[in-house]
């Protein structure tokens, strides 16, 4: 999913109040669960609909850009900028996103970004020009990139401590959902000849549904308390923790404090670097194995294939079932990732992504005629390993690594540094593939895929089952989990 994206981040303040935002341990969930009020699913349900959004917009363009080609004449060059410019907004809101949703509060952030959503759909489904589709497309970016810090963020702040996880995880399936529904989406607009238009139009829909959603929801009590509106905060708390509302209180109120107290400075000088090394090291190098290649370039490179194209539009097809497979894929790591645990499955994922992108570079050596269906087969198994590795235990543990008080700024930046990189490979690919070629492009992509095996093997704990104090332990005792065990 940024958080993916990022799917989450804010800064120190906004993450502070959380105790623990993964999710629950075995034997916890089935009696809590029935506690849990019918206001945390509307939010639930909200949260989920900014990662939509998130998706949808960011996975729209592959589609349209076979019609962006013909309406705006469109060479490699410029084609790969049409594709990247959501990437520059993303950028800019998820680094302001934070600062906004603490100034303004997470409800109104999460406002404005519904009405960039919208506006943005509407104008880019009219821009009459590549000046200006680009420009639209920049704007709507920003929104995704505020509404990728600020939703998951507003979801967690109002949950129950022990779905808070489940809240993060939920916003990063629906951004694969998000994914998938824009490629049917862009599928039934170019089946019935509508073009590119309403393929950003339908956009609006959802934005509307979630900026007036949000206007009769409630502001987190976290963000009230720090406005000094204790009593609201309280009033909040009732409706979604009903009977601890002074425990929550309490807990915020400490976690406030312990944010005065704590230094920016830390996360680069202190032990604490390496948790910022972790989580900056596998936002980059999660971008650094292609993902969006594949995911905003999808009918292309689905349609290198041969199977399901049509119109020299490439592969929508071919897209679609990338799509389904991603979202079944973030699922079953969604199960698998309490159970198994963070490190088995990125470096079981990321071993299948350095495997299927070696294997594509060597069927790109062949006539995609003998090999058509082979190529989409292992382009499909790139999906499913990205899927339940780098994808979602990315975003997890870059949020793990961090304790309360300096985690809404360490995110901040693993996210800025994940959809810079995610700029820099998009707005790349055509030309790569123009001069490089298609192995040598995709063993490059293999290569980062081999250097993130390493680091995830000799830098990235297991933070399964620990508690985010005995994480902060981690780092200050020299990256040793025994002498963590000897001194607890
Ligand atoms: C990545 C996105 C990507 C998505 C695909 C996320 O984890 O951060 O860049 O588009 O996965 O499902």
């Amino acid at each position: 999913m940024a958080t993916r994206p990022n799917q989450r981040g804010g800064n120190a303040v906004d993450r502070a109040a959380q105790p623990d935002v993964r999710p629950p341990r075995a034997g916890q969930t089935a009696t809590q669960q029935a506690k849990i009020p019918g206001y945390v699913y509307v939010v639930g349900a909200i949260a989920a609909l900014g990662g939509l959004l998130f998706g949808y917009d960011t996975g729209v363009i592959s589609g349209a850009q076979g019609f962006l080609k013909t309406s705006f004449h469109l060479n490699s060059t410029t084609q790969e900028i049409a594709v990247s410019s959501v990437l520059i907004g993303t950028i800019i809101g998820a680094a302001c996103g934070g600062k906004l949703a603490d100034w303004l509060g997470r409800k109104l952030t999460l406002i404005i970004c519904a009405i960039i959503f919208a506006v943005g759909a509407i104008l880019t489904a009219f821009a009459g020009s590549l000046e200006l589709f680009i420009a639209w497309r920049i704007l709507v970016g920003i929104g995704i990139g505020a509404a990728s810090v600020s939703a998951p963020l507003y979801a967690s702040e109002l949950s129950p401590p022990s779905i808070r996880g489940r809240m993060v995880f939920l916003f990063q399936f629906a951004v694969t959902v998000g994914i998938l529904v824009a490629y049917v989406v862009d599928y039934v607009f170019a089946k019935v000849g509508l073009g590119w238009q309403p393929m950003f139009g339908v956009a609006v829909i959802p934005a509307a549904i979630l900026g007036i959603g949000m206007f009769f929801l409630s502001d987190t009590p976290r963000w009230l308390a720090s406005k000094g509106k204790w009593d609201e905060a309280k009033k909040v708390l009732g409706r979604i923790a009903p009977g601890q509302e002074d425990q929550e209180l309490g807990s915020i109120r400490k976690a406030i404090e312990e944010e005065r107290h704590s230094k920016f400075s830390e996360l680069f000088t202190g032990p604490l670097r390496w948790a910022l090394l972790v989580a900056v090291g596998l936002a980059v190098l999660q971008q650094l194995v292609g993902i969006n290649t594949i995911i905003y370039y999808a009918p292309i490179v689905t349609g290198y294939s041969g199977i399901g194209t049509s119109g020299g539009n490439g592969s929508l097809i071919g897209a679609m079932i990338v799509g389904i497979v991603n979202v079944l894929s973030t699922a079953l790591a969604i199960f698998l990732v309490d159970r198994v645990g963070r490190r088995p499955l990125l470096m079981f994922g990321t071993i299948g992504v350095c495997l299927t992108l070696t294997a594509t570079g060597i069927l790109f050596l062949f006539n995609p005629k003998q090999v058509g269906i082979v190529l989409l087969i292992v382009i499909l198994l790139y999906i499913v390993s990205f899927a339940i590795g780098l994808g979602p235990t990315y975003w997890l543990i870059a949020d793990e690594v961090f304790p309360n008080r300096l985690r809404g700024a360490g995110s901040s930046i693993s996210t800025v540094g994940n959809w810079t990189a995610n700029l820099v490979i998009s707005i790349t690919f055509l030309t790569f593939i123009n001069t490089l070629g298609k192995p040598v492009t995709f063993w490059i992509y293999a290569a980062f895929a081999a250097v993130e095996i390493a680091f995830a093997w000799f830098l990235v704990p297991e933070t399964k089952n620990k508690p985010l104090e005995e994480i902060e332990d981690y780092w200050a005792n020299g990256r040793s989990w025994e002498k963590v065990d000897q001194k607890g």
